[in-house]
């Protein structure tokens, strides 16, 4: 069918924001109705990406110096794009990306101040022309979103061998340097990342985003009756 075509759809946002449960339920509503969906993440997504991931989350991850950190979130992408998002695109699956690299440009860029130059250069050096078609970026407030963050990762801590809190330990400053790099972001591309109040129930942030989606792709295909469903 012609609206059966591949787009690069990525997530961004705090820590705790409710991304993941965004990005499962809007793959699942492109699943209800015939796409098929590629749902990955960052840093991650490959066997070689996990690794990155775990010596960039893990708080036993000492002196990381930011341009490492840098360099290692965009060697984790390189891997990601060239083994599963560029493939999977050409194959003509939807992609659902949790955090891409507009997360460098907030979390370093502003977060550790490296800037925001460093980070579009990097990208269009290693990842080419590759941008997303459509960026959710869910707005949520800081102390919020955070601690939600932090009891998470804590419980997942207890229950298991994995401690993902490196980001969480950071504090407000640093988080309102993230927040407000996101914001600039959006306000220099308008056509690509949209703001989604994200401080309502999970419920009426997944209709935000279903309309959204809806218009800025033009598929119609998110009818009432379609989004009962998903
Ligand atoms: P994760 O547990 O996936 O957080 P969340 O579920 O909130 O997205 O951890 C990813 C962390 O990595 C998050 O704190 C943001 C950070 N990050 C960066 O700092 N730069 C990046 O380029 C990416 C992709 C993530």
């Amino acid at each position: 069918m012609a609206h059966k075509r591949a787009a690069f759809i990525t997530f961004e946002g705090l820590d705790g924001c409710g991304k993941s449960t965004q990005v499962e339920r809007l793959a699942a509503c492109f699943v209800e109705q015939g796409f098929s969906v590629l749902v990955t993440r960052e840093p991650g997504g490959t066997a070689n990406g996990e690794r990155i991931r775990q010596l960039l989350l893990d708080t036993r991850t000492a002196r990381l110096a930011p341009l490492t950190e840098l360099a290692l979130m965009f060697a984790a992408r390189v891997q990601h794009v060239e083994e599963l998002i560029r493939p999977a695109l050409d194959a003509g699956q939807m992609v659902i990306c949790d955090r891409f690299t507009d997360s460098s440009e907030a979390y370093q860029g502003g977060g550790r101040r490296l800037g925001k130059m460093l980070v579009l250069e990097l990208h269009r050096l290693l990842c080419g022309d590759l941008q997303p078609d459509l960026t959710i970026l869910m707005d949520s407030d800081i102390t919020a979103s955070v601690g939600r963050a932090r009891r998470r990762n804590q419980a997942r801590t207890a229950n298991q061998d994995s401690d993902e809190n490196r980001f969480e330990l950071e504090n407000r400053a640093f988080f309102a340097r993230v927040q407000a790099a996101y914001l600039e972001i959006a306000k220099r591309e308008p056509q690509r990342v949209f703001l989604v109040d994200a401080r309502g129930t999970a419920d009426q942030t997944h209709t935000k985003i279903l309309e959204v989606v809806s218009s800025k792709l033009g598929l119609n295909i998110f009818s009432k009756k379609a989004q009962n469903r998903c």
